[in-house]
């Protein structure tokens, strides 16, 4: 096993991160059109000694791969502290750094935790590098009824279309392999 691959499977082992949060000042949503996984990400801000407004810390769900899982337990530690300013200047390899450099066929899951984030912070509709990203909803949406990930992806009443999608849960050993 190379050490990115080991990294990655320490990460899924024990996410961190993971996780609606119910507080949250922000949340959005990114998807990726290539390998249909979804990821969405909670921010909450807290004003910082120099009175700036800083990422207190972030959470994520996901449908997506063990790359996207490990990236985005990371990439939520990585953010923490950080402006939206200096967050947004953070590729999908930047978020994933602390991994290894991943291989190009993984470069999308790293861009869609990338993705999940911008939505978040911009609170448009502005487009991840792989794929696509929801409207920011507001937190009181959100914790108004607003559907979870889980129920974004029910199919909808007479739709005969399943998604794609696999949810894991932290210590779930049954994943799916990351091939
Ligand atoms: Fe879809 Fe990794 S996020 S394969």
């Amino acid at each position: 096993m190379s050490d990115l691959q080991q990294r990655i499977a320490e990460a899924v082992a024990q996410p961190k991160n993971l996780g609606e949060m119910s507080d949250a000042d922000a949340v959005g949503t990114a998807g990726s059109e290539g390998c249909g996984d979804m990821l969405r990400m909670w921010v909450k801000f807290r004003q910082d000694a120099q009175g700036r407004k800083v990422i207190d810390r972030a959470t994520f769900q996901t449908f997506g791969c063990e790359t996207a899982i490990a990236v985005a337990s990371v990439a939520t530690e990585l953010v923490a502290g950080k402006t939206i300013a200096e967050a947004l200047d953070l590729s999908g390899a930047d978020l994933a750094s602390s991994l290894g450099a991943l291989p190009p066929m993984k470069i999308h899951c790293a861009q869609l935790v990338e993705g999940a984030l911008r939505s978040a912070l911009q609170g448009d509709s502005a487009p991840a590098a792989s794929g696509h990203s929801e409207k920011q909803q507001s937190p009181a949406a959100h914790t108004a009824g607003s559907p979870t990930l889980r129920d974004s992806f029910k199919p909808a009443e007479g739709s005969v279309r399943k998604p794609n999608i696999v949810f894991k849960q932290p210590g779930n050993t049954d994943a799916p392999s990351d091939s």
